[in-house]
């Protein structure tokens, strides 16, 4: 026998709850918030030509972000490193290893090398690296801890509910600029962190980027 009731009304209740907290707060954003999906591509893994790893260099050899992803924090784009990167101890290290070899041949004969691209926003969103990273939002908010997977993936939903629950309520979300890289960075408590996050919402100016053409324009 089946179920009694259609799919949706088991969700109803929540739904309603969620509608009538946002309708004290925005119509319009409220009803887009409720209406778009919530786990957008989350889980995401495609299988990369060459089985990079960044537990292995991030996590083990404790290497900067910034050294292979240099853009993050003066541009839009976070930007892959180029096999030169690479190279500069692929040259030594694993120097003959059949898992290089397409590092090696795009560096030698040009033969291109095409990561394949795990995270992506529709082309009617706009984002930017350098905007979060300046403004204490670390990088394993949006794609979780990275410096121990193995094989990237899409950590979170990057969903338009995702980017407002922090757009909303940045404060709880913010630590020290110096600290944006930092994988072992931990708040001495949450509530320390809530306070430092108030203060670096009054220090920066920090905006509360709900309005559409923020993201839509
Ligand atoms: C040694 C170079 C290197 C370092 C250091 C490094 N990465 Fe990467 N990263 C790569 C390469 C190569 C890829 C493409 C392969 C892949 O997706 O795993 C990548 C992919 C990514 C992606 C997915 C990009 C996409 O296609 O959407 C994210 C996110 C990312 N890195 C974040 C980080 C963060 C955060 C750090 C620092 C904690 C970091 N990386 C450090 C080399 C590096
Ligand atoms: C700062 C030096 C350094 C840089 C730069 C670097 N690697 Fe590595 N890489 C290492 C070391 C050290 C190992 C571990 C070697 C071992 O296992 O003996 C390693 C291991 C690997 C492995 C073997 C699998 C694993 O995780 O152990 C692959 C594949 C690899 N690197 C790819 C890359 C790619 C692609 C880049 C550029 C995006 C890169 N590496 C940049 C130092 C580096
Ligand atoms: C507020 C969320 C957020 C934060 C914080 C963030 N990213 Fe991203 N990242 C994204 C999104 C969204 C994309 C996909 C962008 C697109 O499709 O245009 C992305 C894409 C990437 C890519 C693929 C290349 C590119 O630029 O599109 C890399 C590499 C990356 N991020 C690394 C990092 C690193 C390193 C940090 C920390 C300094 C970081 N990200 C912080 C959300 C974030
Ligand atoms: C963890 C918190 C957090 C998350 C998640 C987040 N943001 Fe932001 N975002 C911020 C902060 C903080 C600012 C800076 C606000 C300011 O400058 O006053 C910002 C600024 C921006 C800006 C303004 C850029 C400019 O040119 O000034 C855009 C666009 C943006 N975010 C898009 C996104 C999108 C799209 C997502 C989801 C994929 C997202 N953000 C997720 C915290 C976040
Ligand atoms: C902080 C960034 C941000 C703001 C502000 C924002 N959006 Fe979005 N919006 C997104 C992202 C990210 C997506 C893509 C979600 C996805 O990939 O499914 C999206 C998707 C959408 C979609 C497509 C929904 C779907 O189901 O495919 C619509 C419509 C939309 N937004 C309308 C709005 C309206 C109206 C506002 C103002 C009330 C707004 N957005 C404000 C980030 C934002």
């Amino acid at each position: 026998m089946s179920d009694l009731f259609p799919l949706w009304t088991h969700r109803l209740p929540r739904q309603l709850l969620v509608g009538g907290l946002l309708l004290a707060t925005s119509v319009t954003a409220g009803v887009w918030y409720y209406f778009t999906p919530k786990y957008t591509r989350a889980g995401y893994q495609p299988l990369q030509p060459v089985p990079f790893s960044h537990a292995t260099h991030v996590g083990q050899l404790g290497m900067d972000c910034r050294y292979c992803h240099d853009g993050v924090e003066r541009s839009a784009f976070a930007n892959l490193p180029a096999s030169a990167t690479c190279m500069n101890c692929h040259n030594q290290v694993l120097k003959d290893d059949p898992r290089l070899a397409p590092v090696r041949d795009n560096v030698l004969t040009g033969r291109p090398l095409a990561w394949v691209r795990v995270h992506r926003l529709p082309d009617y969103v706009y984002f930017n690296h350098a905007v979060h990273a300046r403004r204490g939002v670390s990088c394993d908010r949006c794609h979780g801890p990275i410096q121990n997977t193995d094989e990237t993936a899409v950590a979170e939903p990057l969903s338009m509910s995702f980017c407002l629950d922090c757009h909303r309520n940045p404060a709880p979300n913010l630590r020290p600029a110096a600290e944006v890289f930092n994988v072992n960075w931990r708040p001495t408590s949450a509530a320390q962190q809530l306070a430092d996050g108030q203060r670096f919402v009054r220090e920066w100016d920090v905006k509360r980027l709900d309005n559409c053409a923020a993201c839509h324009r």
